[in-house]
C-alpha cells in the first residue's frame, strides 16, 4: 500500500478520535506504517494557528478571518507534513480536513461553498484524501457526548442551529462525493463502527 490519505469527518463528539485510534492499531497489527494527524494542527505552526482559532476568548473573530486561519493552518500542514509523507509512500489518517471547512465555514458561517473551496484549493494544491469516513450522529447526541467528556472550544459553543446546519452540510457532501465520502452510522457501538470501517478499508485499499 503506497501513499494513502484517509480523513475522518463528523460533528463534534461523533467518536472520530476513538475510531482513528482503533484504525491505527489495526494498520499497525497488519505491519503498516501509519501516521496520525489532525486539523487544525499537525505541525508546530499549524498548532499555533489552532490555539488562536479555538480560543474561547476570541469572540470577536470575523468569519472570513476564521476561514482563512483554518486554510492557513492547513496549507502549512499539507506543505510540511502531509504531501512529503504521501510522496514517500506513507499512509496518513487525518482527523478533519477541507470538508470541515466546507461545512463549518461555508455552510455554518454562511460564507458559501465556492469561497471556502477557493481558499482551500490554494491551501492544499491538489492533495486530496483517497477516502473520507463521515461518522454520522446528530449534533444533539454528539454535543452531549462531547460536553460530558471534554472541555468545549469556541466552535462547540455555537448554538444548536449552527451545528444542525453543519450536519446537513455533511449529508450533502456524502451525496455529492459518493465515491470518496463514506457515511457510517456512528450511533452504533464502537466495535460495530470499527468493523464497518475495516471492511471498507479492506475492500477499497486491498490490504
Ligand atoms: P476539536 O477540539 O479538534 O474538535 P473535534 O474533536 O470535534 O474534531 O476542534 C476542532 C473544531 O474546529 C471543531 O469544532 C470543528 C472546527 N473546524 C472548523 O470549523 N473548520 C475546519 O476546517 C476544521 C478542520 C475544524
Amino acid at each position: 500500500m503506497r501513499g494513502v490519505f484517509i480523513t475522518f469527518e463528523g460533528p463534534d463528539g461523533s467518536g472520530k478520535t476513538t475510531q482513528i485510534k482503533l484504525l491505527e492499531q489495526y494498520f499497525k497489527e497488519k505491519g503498516y506504517d501509519i501516521l496520525i494527524t489532525r486539523e487544525p494542527g499537525g505541525t508546530k505552526i499549524s498548532e499555533q494557528i489552532r490555539s488562536v482559532i479555538l480560543d474561547k476568548n476570541n469572540i470577536e473573530m470575523d468569519s472570513i478571518t476564521e476561514a482563512l486561519l483554518y486554510a492557513a493552518s492547513r496549507a502549512q500542514h499539507v506543505a510540511e507534513f502531509i504531501r512529503p509523507a504521501l510522496l514517500k509512500g506513507k499512509a496518513i489518517i487525518c482527523d478533519r480536513f477541507v470538508d470541515s471547512s466546507i461545512v463549518y465555514q461555508g455552510i455554518g458561517r454562511s460564507l458559501g461553498i465556492d469561497f471556502v473551496k477557493k481558499i482551500n484549493d490554494m491551501a492544499i494544491g491538489g492533495t486530496e484524501p483517497n477516502i473520507t469516513f463521515l461518522l454520522k450522529v446528530s449534533p444533539e447526541i454528539g454535543l452531549a457526548r462531547k460536553f460530558s467528556s471534554h472541555e468545549c472550544n469556541r466552535l462547540d459553543m455555537e448554538n444548536l442551529e449552527f451545528h444542525d446546519e453543519v450536519y446537513e452540510g455533511y449529508l450533502k457532501l456524502e451525496k455529492l462525493y459518493p465515491e470518496r465520502v463514506i457515511g457510517i452510522d456512528a450511533r452504533k457501538s464502537i466495535e460495530e463502527v470499527h468493523r464497518e470501517i475495516i471492511n471498507i478499508i479492506n475492500n477499497r485499499l486491498e490490504l
